[in-house]
This record gives C-alpha cells, sequence and structure tokens, in this order.
C-alpha cells in the first residue's frame, strides 16, 4: 500500500541523519578518540565545532519530524514533493476482478447518464487502470488532485494507457451536477474533512451520477486492530499524506440523500493496520 510505503520512507527520511549522526560518527569517534586525545589539546575549537555540527543535525531533524504532526506543515510543497517522489517509485495499481466489475458496472450506468469523470485524489495516476475498467471511453476524464508535483507522472500513466486526462487542483473547480461518473480510491482517508468532501461529491454529480469508492476504514469498535488503529494513528496521519485509518466511511457516506448504495466490506491478504477494506457504489437521486 502506497500508505505503508510513504510512512515507513517518511521515517526513514526523517530519522536517517539522527541515525547517521548517531551511530556512524560514534563509530568514527570511538576509532580516533584515543588518537585524538594525544594529539589534541582538551580544548581543541575542530571538536566542539563538530559537537555543534551534529547537535545543529539532530536539533533539524527533530524539528522537522515533530513538524510533520502539524496538518499545515503537510501542506508545505517540500513535503508534496516528497510525497510525489515516494509515490513515482511504488506504482501500485492492480486492479481486482470484484472492483473491476464494480467499474464496469458504474461505467455503463454514467455512459446513460452522460457528463465527465472525475478521479478524485487521483495521485500518481494509480487509479487510471481501475477507471480504465469503466469501459466508458467516451466520457472526459478529469483528475482532481491537489498534490500538483503527482501530476506529471499522473499524465505520462494516462498517455501510457491511452486516457485523455485533464488536470484539476480542487473539486471545487468542477461544475455542478456535470459528473457522470467520480472515483474515490484511498482518498477519504486522506481529506481534511470526510462530511466536507462527501458533500462536494455528492453537488458535482448528476442525478443519476455514481460515486464508486474503494476505500480502507476504521476496524471494528473496541477490536484489538482497532485500539492499534487508534494508537497509531497520529504517526500515520504525521508520516503518510494526512491519512487516517479509522474513519466510519460507510456511516458518512450513507449520511448523504443517495438513491441507493451499495457497500461491501472486506479483508485484503496482509496490509497491517489498513484495514478492513469497503468498496460500492452510491447513486445520486433523480
Ligand atoms: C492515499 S493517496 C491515494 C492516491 C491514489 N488514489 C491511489 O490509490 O494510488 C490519497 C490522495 O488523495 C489526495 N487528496 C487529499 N485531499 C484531497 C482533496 N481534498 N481532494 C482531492 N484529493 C485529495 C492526496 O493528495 C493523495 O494523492
Amino acid at each position: 500500500m502506497p500508505a505503508i510505503r510513504w510512512g515507513t520512507a517518511t521515517l526513514l527520511f526523517a530519522l536517517a541523519p539522527t541515525w547517521t549522526g548517531t551511530f556512524g560518527t560514534r563509530h568514527v569517534a570511538m576509532t580516533e578518540a584515543s588518537r585524538a586525545a594525544k594529539q589534541r589539546p582538551e580544548s581543541d575549537r575542530s571538536g566542539s565545532a563538530e559537537r555543534g555540527g551534529k547537535l545543529l543535525i539532530r536539533g533539524l531533524t527533530l524539528a522537522f519530524t515533530a513538524g510533520l504532526f502539524i496538518p499545515q506543515v503537510r501542506k508545505q510543497d517540500a513535503y508534496l514533493w516528497y510525497i510525489a517522489q515516494v509515490d513515482r517509485f511504488n506504482p501500485d495499481n492492480q486492479v481486482s476482478v470484484a472492483e473491476a466489475e464494480l467499474l464496469k458496472r458504474a461505467g455503463a450506468m454514467a455512459s446513460k447518464v452522460g457528463g465527465s469523470v472525475v478521479d478524485l485524489g487521483s495521485g500518481s495516476g494509480n487509479d487510471f487502470l481501475t477507471l480504465k475498467a469503466a469501459e466508458a471511453p467516451d466520457l472526459p476524464v478529469l483528475a482532481v488532485e491537489p498534490n500538483r508535483f503527482t501530476w506529471e507522472k499522473a499524465a505520462s500513466e494516462a498517455h501510457d494507457l491511452d486516457l485523455s486526462v485533464s488536470f484539476a487542483a480542487d473539486l471545487e473547480e468542477v461544475p455542478s451536477s456535470s459528473c457522470a461518473l467520480l472515483l474515490t480510491r484511498r482518498v477519504l482517508c486522506s481529506v481534511d474533512d470526510e462530511h466536507a468532501a462527501l458533500m462536494e461529491i455528492y453537488r458535482v454529480l448528476k442525478p443519476g451520477g455514481v460515486f464508486v469508492f474503494i476505500e480502507h476504514v476504521a476496524a471494528e469498535d473496541g477490536s484489538p486492530l482497532r485500539v492499534t488503529q487508534e494508537v497509531l494513528r497520529p504517526v500515520q496521519q504525521a508520516m503518510a499524506n494526512n491519512c487516517d485509518m479509522a474513519r466510519d466511511t460507510e456511516k458518512e457516506i450513507r449520511a448523504l440523500p443517495w438513491a441507493s448504495v451499495e457497500c461491501v466490506a472486506y479483508d485484503e491478504a496482509f496490509n497491517g493496520p489498513l484495514t478492513p477494506h469497503i468498496r460500492g457504489l452510491a447513486v445520486k437521486a433523480g
């Protein structure tokens, strides 16, 4: 899962200078310690400069890591650029048989309605293979992704799949009642306000338009997995692009006045605390 990879990679990235600072230089310091003691007086200035440098690096590392716990920091270009690089080298674009079947049904419904196809939170374009399964080539595809650093890779994915895609940074740019099909794939965990995002999704869909969701969600209340999710929640959000693994997304979806909602809960093979999943579709009232 990209979220796990992001989390791990970000953690390694954040802590690497500390580790090398701690272990690497300590090893050098130990092997040179006796020589240095003989050759240098205790008040050697270069020694204190080295210590000052190490302290500075550790301080900066600590500040960087602590900063990730502040949501506004995770909106900064440096963080978004970094996330885009990790994502770029970790493609995760498989489509299961069940997902393909779901998209195919949704595509058939959307083709009757007519309008655009929106891939919300398209990231680096991993979703485009899923969108292809909708088999609705006549509908224009709009990828809505706030992290502009992912657009280039996403555009190249679209090109490779022979899919014509345009890009926007925010769903606010999409006119009301213009969209025939909207897909979120592991996105509602990352938005700042899930209810507001769902209201926006509802707004842009045409009457009869289809919302397809493939999301990881909170485990059952009180289960050991749920406790784990709650404990790891702030770290996961800090390290993995705002991803909150303990959201009751099905409840949030059902809170809107859809004409119909289908939702299946399932577990993937080992996915750490990023399970269970839900997938399904909701149709906007006509
Ligand atoms: C876990 S990634 C999933 C990316 C892609 N759907 C995939 O499955 O590989 C979540 C994505 O949602 C995007 N995102 C976060 N908030 C968003 C919002 N309000 N509107 C659209 N996308 C958003 C993030 O920038 C990120 O690219």
